[in-house]
């Protein structure tokens, strides 16, 4: 006989052969108090101080609650709301593992989030967030949230802001902080208030209204939080008293102020998610297939580069170089280049790959293929050719490798390396080095009379097609521009 689980008690099979769990026998885990071990505060918002924990042999994050004399009915509703928070069961929702609700011990307790909320990441000037990088966790935002709205009952955040918005070790985006209404101090008072607490820079214009609030007031929320992930700025840092900000967002249909270089779809999903009339505004589904879309033009510029990308590897931060290399050449019908010649373009483009459980491999990453367009495209172009009339077509390949051919080009080192590197040599020695912060971009390091080292950067202005740089001359400092001039004639005018 084949053997079997022991019978689930809380489990029966129905008519139709499906599983169906009791979910009155199925609350939330409940914690005892002696379970919880504080081991350090992380962080502190108005209702709870928040720790680094461990209960049951697990490192988690563990919210102790300011409100610890729930009456009756509020204890009721808190339960309730945690068994609902339990149900949700989603990679960029914030898994909720129990709650202690003994009295004096009120405490929530959830996975720890290693590198702490997106607030203080997108101000940390440490962290290396590509634009790119940046709106895939615009996405897995609306990713979470859409999973909220489409709950039965509909789960309504009501307080989507960056710092509840917590990152994993991943880098993977945790939405947290909703559904526990309980516990929250109410949002009424605040129409009391003279100063502007923290939520209302995310709330929408019906909600400081006092309005119907539905799922699309989370929407103008993710609008705010959308333009501080874009421009990394704190939205209206210059408003201090509520009733004048209310009268600006709602009156005045005020906004953020959108920079100039921001994509323009990045720019009309600002102001798809923040328009005053909540029925205008899109659905997180919606959202998440427009930044699907725009996705791949926030690493690549070149336009052939970006539909090469969003056709053959959609929703894909890297490729594996084996599987990029044969789209890339049959997508511009290149015929893949000698040896060495390739050496030089994966030296360009390739990074190495490594996780816990594969060997590793060589990848091209999307920030990677875009900086490679930048410095060395077109893909292909048609030159003068040596007699008058002559077309020629040159390849990105044979672009990369004449420049790698020079002994002055030295890829993209970092500043220190060619200082290191430039040590041993005389007055009148240079290299030249690729940007690694914006592509297109360069910077020839040289040798200067009184053995200094003296570093030159050339900035490429896409806008203009002009280069840039700014040369002090007699302690003077200025800028000169190219003005239409080839590079060379650029580099000659300077001397
Ligand atoms: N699970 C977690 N893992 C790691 N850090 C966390 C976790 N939960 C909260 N934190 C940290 O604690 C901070 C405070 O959280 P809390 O929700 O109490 O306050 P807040 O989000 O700043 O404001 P509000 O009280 O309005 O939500 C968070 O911003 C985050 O930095
Ligand atoms: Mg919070």
């Amino acid at each position: 006989m084949i053997p079997t689980r022991p019978a689930n008690p809380t489990a029966a099979v129905n008519a139709t052969g499906h599983v169906q769990l009791d979910r009155t026998q199925f609350g939330p885990p409940d914690i005892a108090p002696g379970e919880l071990k504080y081991l350090k505060k992380i962080g502190g918002g108005c209702f709870g101080n928040v720790y680094l924990g461990e209960v049951r042999g697990v490192q988690v994050a563990i919210k102790k609650l300011f409100k610890q004399d729930l009456n009756p009915r509020s204890l009721q509703e808190f339960k309730k709301e945690a068994e609902l928070c339990s149900r949700l069961n989603h990679p960029n929702v914030l898994l909720f593992m129990g709650a202690c609700t003994a009295p004096g011990e009120m405490a929530i307790v959830t996975e720890l989030c290693e590198r702490g909320n997106l607030e203080t990441l997108l101000h940390n000037e440490k962290a290396q967030l590509s634009l790119y990088r940046r709106m895939v966790m615009a996405k897995e935002t609306a990713v979470g949230m859409a999973w909220l709205h489409g709950m039965d009952p509909m789960i309504v955040h009501r307080d989507l802001k960056p710092s509840n918005l917590l990152v994993d070790k991943h880098g993977q985006i945790k939405v947290c902080d909703f559904g526990l209404s309980a516990i929250k101090p109410a949002h009424e008072k605040l129409k009391d208030k003279d100063t502007i607490p923290g939520t209302p820079l995310w709330m929408a214009p019906e909600v400081m209204m006092g309005r119907q609030v539905d799922e699309k007031s989370d929407v103008y929320s993710y609008g705010i939080v959308l333009w501080e992930i874009v421009t990394q700025k704190v939205p209206w840092p210059e408003m201090s008293s509520f009733p004048k900000f209310r009268q600006a967002v709602c009156l005045q249909d005020e906004r953020p102020p959108i920079p100039d270089d921001v994509l323009p779809d990045i720019k009309t999903l600002f102001q798809l998610c923040w328009h005053k009339s909540p029925e205008q505004r899109p659905s997180f589904k919606q959202i998440i297939d427009m930044i699907d879309a725009l996705l791949p033009s926030t690493a690549i510029n070149d336009p052939e580069g970006i539909e090469l990308w969003r056709t053959h590897f959609p929703s894909r931060e890297y490729v594996p170089f084996d599987e990029f290399f044969p789209i890339f050449c049959k997508q511009f019908n290149l015929t893949a280049p000698e040896p060495i010649p390739l050496e030089c373009f994966k030296a360009l483009v390739v990074s190495v790959h490594r996780d816990n459980i594969m060997e590793p491999i060589e990848i091209v990453n999307i920030d990677a293929f875009g900086a490679l367009l930048d410095n060395f495209g077109p893909i292909k172009a048609q030159v003068k050719g040596k007699t008058e009339d002559s077309l020629k077509e040159v390849t990105i390949f044979d672009r990369i490798y004449r420049l790698c051919k020079q002994p002055w080009f030295h890829g993209d080192i970092t500043k220190d390396k060619a200082e290191l590197l430039l040590k041993a040599y005389k007055s009148g020695y240079y290299l030249v080095r690729l940007s690694t912060t914006v592509s297109g971009c360069f910077t020839i390091s040289r040798v200067t009379p009184s053995q200094k080292i003296h570093h030159q950067r050339i900035d490429w202005i896409p806008a203009t097609q002009t280069f840039k740089a700014k040369i002090t001359i007699n302690r003077q400092a200025r800028e000169v521009s190219s003005q239409g001039k080839s590079l060379r004639s650029f580099l000659n005018n300077q001397g």
